[in-house]
């Protein structure tokens, strides 16, 4: 009920949008639960497919369940011939994320009947074919950056697998499948799938109470999730290492320049609004980034950087009086940037692991019939009512 009184919350720091039964976060004691299970036994155990039909349909599947799910996004993969060549009227100097949420976007134009939002065959047949073609989409958006050709799935391979050939099948050796990448990439995708009421979901809520579809609803996720305070900052935190590496001046004298806010710069990968203790994400990222790279016997100088960073940042009084500490984004670069990606994939990467989220949290809304179209109150704060001016 509407009270008369509206409170200012910018930032939504204190006001939930919605209930929700998908994802469970205690900021203080870095926890984060899907479905109330511990993302380190999800990490642990299970699979990118077998998560997303955990946040999207609340249980574990069985193991029929979850074989008929893999074989019904298999048979999806495929985009349109004419998608295809939507790839080919955009620059090469496109950015891979823009790419990504134009192509989700073009996706309602080939299955109109997705605009049945009510319709549960539509949205469970919409439900698979994102799952099944974001991957390829992504594919596409790197190779189309290269200027290489665009590669058809093969859908004898696993989701990941598959997905790594896309991007890599006509490149060097060294970029080929590999199993301790892919497991890795598997892990890295599973840690990303959902994170209730971030920025990108909350816009996918936002866009689905109109009643848009779901791709719609999730071409504009993928806009929220490109900026360098959500998603983005995988890629800004290469950027930043980068940057440091080939300043010579050393970590302390970057520390130094974040805490004076110099040109507002800030420590990419680190802080969040809701972890304030430590981010159980980025724990389980370290790991990969230390596995990952000892499989490949790769020495990156840019990861040494990142570690001595974040010693640096965790000792130091403005980190610690802020509660900044690294997030999911401080390490997955690294990772990547080994795996053969390069730092403008490395948020669409982010995407493809958010996207069972987003469905999961896009169906809640749709089936609460509680749902209203969400439309936030403003304080306003212009001129007073005044007369046209006699001119
Ligand atoms: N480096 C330096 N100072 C920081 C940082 C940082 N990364 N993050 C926050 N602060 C300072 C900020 O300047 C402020 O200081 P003061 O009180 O002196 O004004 C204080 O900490 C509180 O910051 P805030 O901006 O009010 O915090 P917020 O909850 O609104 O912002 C955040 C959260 C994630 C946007 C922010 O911590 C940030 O910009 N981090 C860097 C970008 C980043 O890594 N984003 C990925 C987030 S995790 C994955 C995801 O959600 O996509």
């Amino acid at each position: 009920k509407q009270t008369g009184y509206t409170a200012l919350d910018q930032g939504f720091v204190n006001t939930a949008s919605t209930r929700s039964e998908i994802t469970y976060i205690d900021g203080d004691r870095g926890i984060l639960r899907y479905r109330g299970y511990a993302i380190e036994d999800v990490a642990a155990n299970s699979t990118y497919l077998e998560v997303a039909w955990l946040l999207i349909y609340g249980e574990l599947p069985s193991k029929s369940q979850l074989e008929e799910f893999d074989e019904k996004i298999r048979r999806h993969t495929l985009l349109h011939e004419d998608l295809r060549r939507f790839f080919d009227a955009l620059p090469h100097s496109a950015h891979p994320m823009s790419v990504l949420s134009s192509a989700v976007s073009a996706l309602s134009t080939y299955y109109e009947d997705s605009h049945d939002v009510r319709d549960p065959e539509q949205v469970e047949i919409s439900t698979i074919r994102l799952l099944a073609k974001l991957p390829v989409i992504a594919a596409y958006a790197h190779k189309k950056s290269l200027g290489q050709a665009l590669l058809y799935p093969d859908n004898s391979m696993s989701f990941v697998d598959n997905f790594l050939k896309l991007n890599f099948g006509n490149m060097a050796e060294e970029y080929q499948v590999n199993p301790v990448l892919s497991k890795a990439l598997d892990r890295l995708l599973i840690l990303h799938e959902d994170h209730e009421q971030n920025a990108s979901t909350s816009t996918v809520r936002l866009v689905g109470s109109t009643e848009a579809n779901i791709f719609a609803s999730i071409s504009a996720g993928i806009n929220a999730l490109y900026g360098p305070l959500h998603g983005g900052a995988n890629e800004a935190v290469l950027k930043m290492l980068g940057e440091i590496q080939e300043s010579g001046d050393g970590v302390q004298k970057f520390v130094d320049r974040v805490k004076r806010k110099e040109d507002g710069v800030r420590l990419m990968g680190f802080g969040h609004r809701v972890y304030k203790s430590f981010d159980p994400r980025a724990r389980l990222v370290k790991e990969s980034a230390d596995e990952v790279l000892a499989d490949l016997g790769i020495s990156d100088p840019l990861l040494d950087i990142a570690r001595e960073l974040e010693e640096v940042a965790l000792a130091d009084d403005y980190f610690i009086e802020r509660k900044l500490y690294p997030n999911v984004d401080f390490y997955t670069g690294v990772i990547y940037k080994a795996m053969g990606f390069p730092p403008r994939m490395f948020t669409v990467l982010f995407a493809i692991g958010r996207l069972p989220g987003w469905i999961a949290n896009w169906r809640e809304m749709n089936e609460d019939p509680k749902t209203k179209i969400g439309r936030p109150q403003q304080l306003y704060t212009g001129p007073a009512a005044r007369d046209w001016p006699q001119r």
